[in-house]
């Protein structure tokens, strides 16, 4: 073990704790989140986001803070972090309700660190945001709250999450990461930092801008690939083709891109393209193809909608007051993340035509979603029969279902991840 390397990982959740517990393998790491109950959540050993499982966060957690010993210990406390030498930042990076970056989380992590910072540390962002954003707007708070001075004082790097939260296979280890320093020589520390716990090994990018850009590329890339398959799913379902079948059958050459239709939600898809966006209108470039494919898939809820109503309508059933059931209102399959879950655009448009909507997500928290979106959901399958059900969402224990328990005589089954066989509809 390194006795050098003291980490503080500020900002727990998804990114922020698969993280600190893996540099906690090799390294005395203090994992550090303004939210109180994720941190006694935590220190009791529960993971609710589901990425860690309890057995493998309970080896890594620690009851005191060491210096010089391996392991985990969670804090809200900003004088938990003040012996540590490397800050790694992991806070959310949303955006506002006109589509605009909100860098207060940033701002706010970046004084906290600012008033512990002490001559020749470094702070390591790991928060998706547009390229300049750790340069221009958290290193002067970083300067201000600490009254050092940037790359003489102290060192900044930036280091970019690409996890997928309900995956299991592709973790924190086995991802390849990018890393990147405010200058060469500490380009190369934050490099050998990550190259000590990632397996799937680390890219050195020339730069902090080249490191923040390569990022919110990436998830700009799936938003775009996803809107045209999106709108290839709109022309195909007019013309009753299949879009499935022409998927498959496309993607048997060998350089077709196997993207599938679907609800871009979450706060990573969804989001990173507008930040991209801000950034190249600041610049003085109105980027059009990415903001085409925020508004199409943003729409995708709203057609989904429209789509079981006129299945509902050819099956003879009457819209106002059908009783409909959600199969699923998390942002993607086996994650119980609910931020910014498009579902709810289905939901809400399937509520003005007055129908009754039920919710069954095993995985959501209810408490979470009827906080968040005012909807009630329900965690146990119901046993009552619907006259129309939607699958939004494809998590595991949904494929195994029996639909036709469910089923009205003459109901409508709609299935938008193209995953069950025998529906009326898919996306
Ligand atoms: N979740 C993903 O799949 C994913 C993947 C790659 C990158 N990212 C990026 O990583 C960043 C973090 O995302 P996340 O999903 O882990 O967010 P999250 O909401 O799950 O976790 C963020 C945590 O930071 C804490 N926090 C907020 N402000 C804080 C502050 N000032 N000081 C200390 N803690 C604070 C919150 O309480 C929360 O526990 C974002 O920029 C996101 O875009 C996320």
């Amino acid at each position: 073990m390194n006795d050098e390397i003291r980490i503080a990982v500020i900002g727990l959740g998804y990114v922020g704790l698969p993280l600190a517990r893996l540099f906690a393998t090799k390294y005395p790491v203090v994992g550090f989140d303004i939210n109180k109950t994720r941190v006694d959540q935590l220190k009791n050993g529960h993971d609710r986001t589901l990425e860690v499982d309890d057995e493998i966060l309970q080896a890594v957690l620690v009851t005191s803070r060491t210096a010089d010993k391996s392991g985990l210990y969670c804090s809200s406390l900003i004088e938990d972090i003040a012996h540590c030498n490397y800050y790694i930042i992991t806070v959310p990076t949303p955006i506002d309700k006109n589509n605009r970056p909100d860098l207060n989380p940033l701002y706010k992590s970046s004084e906290t660190v600012g008033t512990v910072l002490k001559e020749r540390d470094i702070v390591i962002y790991e928060s998706t945001v547009y390229p300049g954003a750790t340069e221009e707007e958290c290193v002067p708070v970083l300067e201000k709250f600490s009254g050092l001075q940037f790359n003489e004082g102290f060192f900044v790097g930036y280091s970019p999450e690409r996890i997928n939260p309900g995956d299991k296979e592709h973790t924190v280890e086995k991802i390849l990461k990018v890393t990147a320093g405010s200058t060469p020589e500490i380009g190369v520390k934050v490099d050998a930092l990550y190259k000590n716990v990632i397996t799937a090994g680390t890219h050195l990018a020339p730069t902090i801008k080249v490191a923040e850009a390569a990022k919110v590329i990436e998830n700009s890339q799936r938003d775009i690939n996803i809107a045209f398959v999106n709108e290839l799913a709109k022309i195909f379902n007019k013309m009753d083709i299949n879009t499935h079948d022409v998927l498959e059958a496309a993607a048997t050459k060998w350089n077709f891109l196997p993207f599938k239709p679907g609800l871009v939600g979450g706060h990573c898809i969804g989001v990173d393209p507008y930040y991209l966006a801000q950034k190249a209108e600041e610049v003085g470039y109105h980027p059009e193809i990415i903001l085409a494919g925020r508004r199409l898939n943003d729409t995708m809820g709203k057609y989904v909608a429209s789509e079981v109503i006129k299945l509902m309508v050819q099956h003879d059933l009457k819209i106002k007051g059908a009783n409909i059931l959600v199969l699923g209102i998390t942002f993607k399959e086996d994650c119980p993340d609910v931020r910014n879950t498009k579902v709810v655009d289905v939901v809400r448009e399937l509520q003005e035509y007055g129908s009754k909507i039920t919710i069954y997500d095993p995985l959501a928290s209810p408490e979470e979603v009827a906080h968040e979106y005012g909807l009630e959901t329900i965690q146990t399958l119901p046993t009552q029969k619907y006259d129309a059900v939607i699958l939004t969402v494809a998590h595991a224990p949904f494929l195994s279902i029996d639909l036709n328990t469910l089923k009205n005589e003459g109901a409508v089954v709609y299935d938008v991840k193209g995953v069950l066989n025998d529906v009326d509809g898919k996306l």
